[in-house]
């Protein structure tokens, strides 16, 4: 019952009326509605749709080569012509996800393609092979998209349409890094979906996500072993919830004011929360102090915490100290039990109104200020 109640508040309209209760004065709300990537740097060209073959608008003879270059079809089952609410937000953030992915990979397939600086790949055989399997996933991750738009076109609700992005990284071996940081993301947003969409009355989509999960797990141990990491980073992937997914891409990827006005359906629906950096670098498997900041104009964060998911754990909360302020950036400290809890592979790092105690990720993702701050180990 619980679960119910709280992935309704992450990712439903019940975000919008729940709001004041969880969330407190407007002005916090505010403080987080601004982080969306404002400015990039000098020689960034925004990636901007439609592509080549008209994606995401395609005809009938375009799907089918991208179902070819897929190794796959959409699934050919009748669609649902009624959704929940809170199914259909849920939807809608997938495909907000999901043409982000593509853009990342049409990219960076162009990047490596016509040997941009920082994405040449020296050894023919490690270039093509690099090739055909981006080319594969770029044309899944389509579908993806497509997919989850045409379960919201056949139960009447709103399509989401493609922003303008930016992507922080100049290097093939970043790019990689940051595929495998935003799938870790999506494989724990996913665990969400299925929860939302067991639990609001569209259970027929359970299995459908699962197929996503397997996939986008399947991508993500090759990432990780291009990065010469282990295939498989934990037991248990790392739980997430709508709102950091839909913060973690406009804070970092999507160009400020640039989606259509019909993706505000999810802007009204996700509060997008107020950016965590982890300033510590290179962190290991170790019990230590970490070191965050965020812009804020308020310095009071006494009845603040630092909030850290791993796997399927306990979130584990944690004190703010040494705060420090300077031309409206906050600087913060707090512990991290790395070694204690063996918090490998992803953490989600979120600061909080209260010192909880969260007896789940959704209910960390109702009460947070400032996140995600996204930490991998190993
Ligand atoms: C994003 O754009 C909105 C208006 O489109 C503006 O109010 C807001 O300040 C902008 N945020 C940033 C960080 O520039
Ligand atoms: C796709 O088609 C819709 C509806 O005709 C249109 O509003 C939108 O601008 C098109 N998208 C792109 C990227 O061309
Ligand atoms: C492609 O290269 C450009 C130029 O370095 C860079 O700005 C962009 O982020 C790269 N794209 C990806 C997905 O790495
Ligand atoms: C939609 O989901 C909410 C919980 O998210 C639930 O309270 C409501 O009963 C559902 N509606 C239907 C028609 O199943």
């Amino acid at each position: 019952m619980l679960n119910t109640l709280t992935s309704a508040v992450i990712f439903g309209a019940a975000v919008v009326s729940a709001a004041p209760a969880a969330w407190g004065p407007m002005s916090n709300w505010g403080q987080g509605a601004s982080s969306t990537v404002s400015s990039y740097s000098a020689g960034q060209t925004p990636f901007s749709f439609p592509l080549a073959n008209g994606f995401p608008n395609v005809s009938d003879a375009t799907l089918h080569d991208i179902e070819e270059a897929a190794h796959g079809t959409l699934p050919n089952g009748a669609l649902p012509t009624e959704i929940n609410a809170t199914s259909a937000i849920v939807l809608e953030l997938i495909a907000f996800n999901e043409l982000f992915e593509v853009a990342f990979f049409t990219s960076l397939i162009q990047n490596i393609t016509s040997n941009v600086e920082g994405f040449q790949i020296d050894s023919q055989v490690l270039r093509s092979f690099v090739l055909e399997t981006l080319i594969a996933v770029q044309a899944q991750e389509e579908l993806h998209a497509l997919g989850a738009n045409g379960i919201l076109a056949s139960a009447g609700r709103t399509q989401i349409q493609p922003c303008e992005y930016v992507f922080p990284v100049d290097n093939f071996d970043d790019a990689i890094g940051l595929a495998r940081t935003f799938t870790d993301v999506v494989l724990g947003t996913l665990q969400d979906a299925q929860n939302t969409f067991a639990t609001d009355g569209d259970a027929e989509l359970v299995a459908l996500i699962g197929s996503v999960i397997g996939q986008e797990g399947e991508q993500n141990g090759y990432y990780r072993s291009l990065l010469n990491l282990i295939p498989s980073s934990n037991p248990f992937l790392t739980r997430s919830a709508g709102q950091f997914a839909f913060s973690a891409l406009n804070q970092n990827f999507v160009v400020n004011g640039s989606c259509p006005p019909v993706d505000n359906v999810l802007f009204n629906a996700i509060p997008i929360l107020g950016a965590l950096t982890v300033d510590t670098a290179n962190i290991l498997l170790e019990d230590q102090t970490l070191t965050f900041s965020v812009k804020s104009s308020s310095t009071d964060f006494s009845e603040y915490s630092v909030v850290f998911i791993n796997q399927q754990n306990l979130p584990v909360v944690e004190p703010i100290t040494n705060v420090k302020s300077s031309a409206g950036t906050v600087t913060f400290d707090a512990h991290f039990p790395g070694a204690q809890f063996i918090m490998d592979g992803l953490t989600i790092a979120a600061v909080t109104k209260s010192a909880g105690p969260f007896a789940s990720v959704p209910e960390v993702a109702a009460n947070s200020v400032f996140g995600p701050g996204l930490i991998e180990i190993n």
